[in-house]
């Protein structure tokens, strides 16, 4: 595998490969592997010919006292995780080599970005997709592969993708789960034995709520509500969000239709856990 640290040898590589006629595949990360990105990866070789890695803990999608400086990092770790899946390549630049000290644009995908994650989160999804679309710029896939874990981040990039027409596939695959039911995630290195334990509590509510719309609940707020009352029943758990929205558009349902997307924040210790559940009815 391939340690990449300039933009310039990145598109080199790529170019070469895709004139060869062989299909690249990319998986951006922020690195820390766990299962979830090795998942990816394996699908990714699966079905591509070439296999990019992006590894960036990108600043401009953290906010004032978020956890950029104290986010989990283990560069030879993961590089041996992600050679052992087969990846051609690992993309893994310095800040400056991503922004220019007076880097002055920036993509911000509007309307899918102001609830859920975006509410408490308000610099977060511009400087995602403005990372992306540079990740995308900088390694030239076709195809990208990207973890549900993250939904409101999968439809902030698929309508990127269209709305900015990259020539790019998003690849939506599913949330890799612990035993446990606890989505795999790099802040979970954060909790502590009692607090890792009470995070069971995510998708236990979850699955509670999405049963209730299969026996027939409709009231949009109301499994909202019941969603955050089976949370708060965890000492340790302090909801940020509990919502019920439209798949697609993320905006609230009053009345659940078509595809709803149950989803969740919550800050166990001194992390902060995202969970979702799709439910069509
Ligand atoms: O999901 C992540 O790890 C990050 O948000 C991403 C997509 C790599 C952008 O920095």
């Amino acid at each position: 595998m391939r340690i990449i640290r300039t933009i310039q040898e990145m598109r080199a590589e790529t170019e070469a490969r895709r004139r060869a006629g062989e299909t690249v595949g990319m998986v951006p990360t922020m690195g820390f592997f766990h299962e979830g990105h090795l998942s990816l990866m394996r699908r990714a070789r699966a079905e591509c010919g070439m296999v990019v890695v992006s590894l960036f803990v990108n600043p401009t999608q953290f906010g004032p006292g978020e956890d950029l400086a104290a986010y989990p990092k283990d560069f030879e770790r993961d590089c041996a995780l992600a050679a052992a899946e087969g990846v051609d390549a690992m993309f893994a630049p310095e800040a400056g080599e991503m922004y220019a000290g007076d880097h002055a644009t920036f993509v911000n995908v509007e309307r899918l970005t102001g609830n859920l994650c975006g509410a408490s989160r308000p610099v977060h999804f511009r400087g995602v997709a403005t990372v992306v679309a540079k990740l995308f710029n900088a390694c030239r896939p076709q195809r990208a592969y990207f973890g549900l874990k993250d939904y409101q981040q999968v439809r902030v990039i698929e309508t990127m993708i269209r709305d900015l027409n990259f020539d790019i596939e998003l690849v939506r695959c599913p949330i890799v789960r612990e035993p446990d039911g606890v989505a795999m995630s790099s802040r979970n290195s954060y909790l502590s034995a009692e607090e890792r334990r009470a995070a069971t509590i995510l998708r236990r509510s979850l699955v509670a709520a999405g049963k209730r719309i299969k026996e027939g609940a409709r009231d949009g707020a109301a499994i909202a509500r019941e969603l955050r009352e089976a949370i708060e029943t965890e000492p340790l758990a302090r909801v940020d969000y509990a919502e019920v929205v439209d798949a697609e558009s993320l905006a609230p349902l009053g009345r659940i239709h078509g595809a709803a997307l149950l989803a969740v924040a919550v800050r166990i210790g001194r992390a902060r856990l995202i969970d979702n559940l799709v439910v069509e009815t």
